[in-house]
């Protein structure tokens, strides 16, 4: 067995390293070849096409990034149309389609119309949205909701299901505890955490929707304790992400509990952050002679 190689619920992945939805496209294929990665997660597709939010809506601070893009993307039946067929060409690695909704009924919908279709090793559901039908309030942290929507899922797909939570819960091992229940097979963790910027000297929003996503280095410690906390109760396999530049900051994921994980933020920083990252991972494991699965969970204190 290749030391890297490791297990995300269904799937049999070559490295545990993958790409955090929305931050990376077929585009990095100028600076690596992307059949190096693990797995390829998409940016969320939505039922119709979203032009995301007005700019600006992304903003450095002095350890992250602050993000309002809105979910922009071109819609499920563009996407089957245009993108997937792209994505199959190039890639040989599981491909990851992360979807969204404003009700139960559009993200079974959307998972319905891409049943129909061939090529896609699973599914990233991203429950940080609004729900329509409960006052905007996000899916991700209402339990009863994250376990009825999965349970709707469960039943339009045998594929690999992973649920991906928000960490701008009170209690996001209930939340995970629910995706269980529900019938995931995986849960991805975190998304963004909320954050703000303001320009001192005019008073003015750095990003035109205010409150937004914070992601990067600033959310590692924050991710790796959510990481753990779920890892200790909960049985699915995690894809960790937040901050993940490095192999040892990878290393610190696999140490809480992680099967997997996906760089996001930094990729704009190092576009062959992943491949660096793959190679960092098997060399160390390489001198220390271990394989990735003697890491995971063995935290110590
Ligand atoms: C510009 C940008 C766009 C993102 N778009 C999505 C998205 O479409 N769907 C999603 O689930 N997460 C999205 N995320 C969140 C990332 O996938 C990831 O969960 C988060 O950024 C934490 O990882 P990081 O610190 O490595 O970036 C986005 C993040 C950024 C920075």
């Amino acid at each position: 067995m290749n030391r890297l190689q490791t297990r995300l619920g269904k799937l049999e992945l070559q490295n545990p390293v993958t790409v955090a939805s929305g931050t990376f496209g077929l585009e990095y294929g100028e600076f690596f070849d992307l059949n190096r990665l693990g797995a390829y997660v998409t940016k969320t597709i939505t039922l119709k096409p979203k032009i995301g939010n007005p700019p600006p809506r992304l903003y450095e601070t002095e350890a992250g990034l602050l993000n309002s893009i809105g979910l922009q993307n071109p819609g499920v039946e563009e996407f089957i149309k245009l993108n997937l067929p792209e994505l199959k060409e190039v890639l040989s690695i599981p491909i990851i389609v992360s979807f969204s909704g404003g009700t139960i009924e559009e993200f079974t919908t959307i998972l319905s119309k891409l049943e129909r279709t061939d090529g896609i090793a699973g599914y990233e559901v991203n429950i940080s949205c609004p729900n329509v039908e409960k006052e905007g309030i996000a899916f991700g942290v209402d339990a009863l909701v994250v376990y009825e929507l999965i349970r709707r899922l469960r039943s339009f797909t045998n594929k690999e299901l992973i649920v991906k939570l928000t960490p701008n819960v009170t209690d996001i091992v209930s939340i995970a505890n629910a995706a269980e229940e529900g019938g995931a097979d995986s849960m991805a963790l975190i998304n963004t955490v909320q954050g703000m910027a303001i320009d001192p000297l005019s008073g003015k929003s750095r990003v035109k929707m205010g409150v937004c996503g914070y992601s990067g280095p600033a959310i590692k410690p924050i991710a790796l304790a959510n990481v753990f906390k779920v890892a200790q109760r909960v049985k699915l396999p995690i894809l960790a992400m937040g901050g993940i530049c490095t192999w040892q900051d990878a290393m610190e994921f696999f140490y809480a509990g992680a099967s997997a994980i996906a760089v996001g933020t930094y990729n704009f920083v190092n576009p062959k952050a992943c491949v660096d990252l793959i190679d960092g991972l098997d060399n160390y494991l390489s001198e220390k002679g271990a394989t990735l699965q003697d890491i995971i969970g063995k935290v110590s204190f």
